[in-house]
């Protein structure tokens, strides 16, 4: 069975998180906010913990989790080198949503890295994650806390409808700040390069480290490299109904969902739309789901994973989405969307 802790004021009682840190040292899982998304934790140097978490998760064993920390020592405890640059980007973004891919040394086992000679490590800023940290004394292993295909929880309901029962322990810090994971900046290899985009961009990492590249096996489906982080290879997020992003002109991606919406309501298909707050009048779909206002790129991303699980209660057969801007955090907006979608896109 699952115990909950509920925090007040971003604080855990002292009695359950003594139960909580006590649940990982010995092995076990325990799920827990971060300002991104919320993680499924274990001991990140007990290969039987990282063995649990694949198989609550039903996630492939090759996909490599993050390593969290609570301190830039433990970095250097697990690493085969500190380059410079990770110096320089955890003075600029740590902790928060960063994570550094280096070149592991033998602490960190192959269990936890899905069978990588690098390791992917991260310093998160939620308050709940820190005192969990720090008070476990562990370093935590952690993906989202979600089944693996669906869309990461942002919630502790979302973690709850995912993985009661299989973990003992939830820590429900209340809704996260920033709604999608952490950007990953590949730092093993004599470039720079972002395997996933996130809230920290690319125009700031590059105001750090100079020149910072995007993997191009994440641009599109059929790009002839796949993606270097196995994570972005999976179908992901995906919603249960059909979704497919419009793009485009406001005006005509207006008209175009509202012409494709017609269609399938002829068929007798449910339709969803993935909405601006400034257009939600605008569509003749069954159900309209306001995302955000448009110019709000942080609430957009905030809301972005409950709105693709709202989708999946509703039970709609088909989604049509608005697009968003291809700089700054809509890269990264993009990114999830587009997976979510299999890439499936119409340029009106
Ligand atoms: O915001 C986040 O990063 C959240 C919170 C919980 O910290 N965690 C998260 O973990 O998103 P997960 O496991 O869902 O995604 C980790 C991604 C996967 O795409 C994985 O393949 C990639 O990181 N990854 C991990 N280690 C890697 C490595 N050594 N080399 C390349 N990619 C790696
Ligand atoms: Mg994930």
């Amino acid at each position: 069975k699952t115990k909950v802790f509920v925090a007040r004021d971003n604080q855990i009682e002292e009695a359950e998180l003594k139960e909580a840190s006590a649940v990982i040292r010995s092995g076990g899982l325990v799920a827990f906010p971060t300002e991104t998304v919320y993680g499924l934790g274990g001991d990140a140097t007990n290969p039987e913990a990282s063995r649990k978490i694949y198989a609550a998760k039903g996630r492939p064993s090759d996909n490599p989790l993050i390593v969290h920390i609570a301190d830039f020592s433990q970095l250097e405890d697990i690493v085969a080198e500190v380059p410079q640059e990770a110096r320089d980007l955890a003075e600029a973004f740590w902790p928060g949503p960063l994570t550094m891919i280096l070149r592991k040394n033998e602490v960190i086992p192959y269990e936890t890295t899905g069978g990588l000679d690098t390791v992917a490590i991260r310093m998160p800023s939620h308050p709940v994650a820190r005192r969990f940290l720090q008070d476990s004394g562990c370093m935590i292993a952690a993906p989202s806390a979600n089944i693996s295909g669906r869309p990461s929880p942002t919630t502790a309901q979302h973690v709850w409808e995912d993985l009661q029962g299989k973990i003992e322990v939830l820590l429900d810090g209340g809704p996260v700040g920033i709604g999608i994971e952490s950007t990953i900046v590949d730092l093993s290899e004599d470039q720079p390069m972002i395997l996933r985009p996130g809230f920290i961009t690319q125009e700031m990492l590059s105001q750090v480290l100079g020149q910072v590249g995007m993997d191009p096996g994440i641009a599109s489906e059929n790009s002839k490299k796949p993606p270097k982080a196995p994570g972005m290879r999976y179908r992901h997020y995906a919603p249960k109904a059909d979704l497919t992003l419009v793009e485009g002109h406001m005006d005509q991606v207006i008209a175009k969902i509202n012409a494709l919406t017609g269609e399938a309501q002829v068929k007798g298909q449910s339709v969803g739309v993935l909405a601006t707050a400034e257009n939600q009048d605008a569509y003749i779909a069954d159900h309209v789901i306001v995302i955000g206002q448009r110019e709000d790129e942080a609430e957009i991303a905030r809301h972005l994973f409950d709105v693709l699980r709202q989708f999946d209660t509703l039970g709609v057969d088909v989604i049509y989405s608005e697009s968003f801007a291809a700089a700054g955090v809509g890269q990264a907006i993009m990114n999830r969307l587009l997976k979510a979608a299999g890439h499936k896109r119409i340029f009106v």
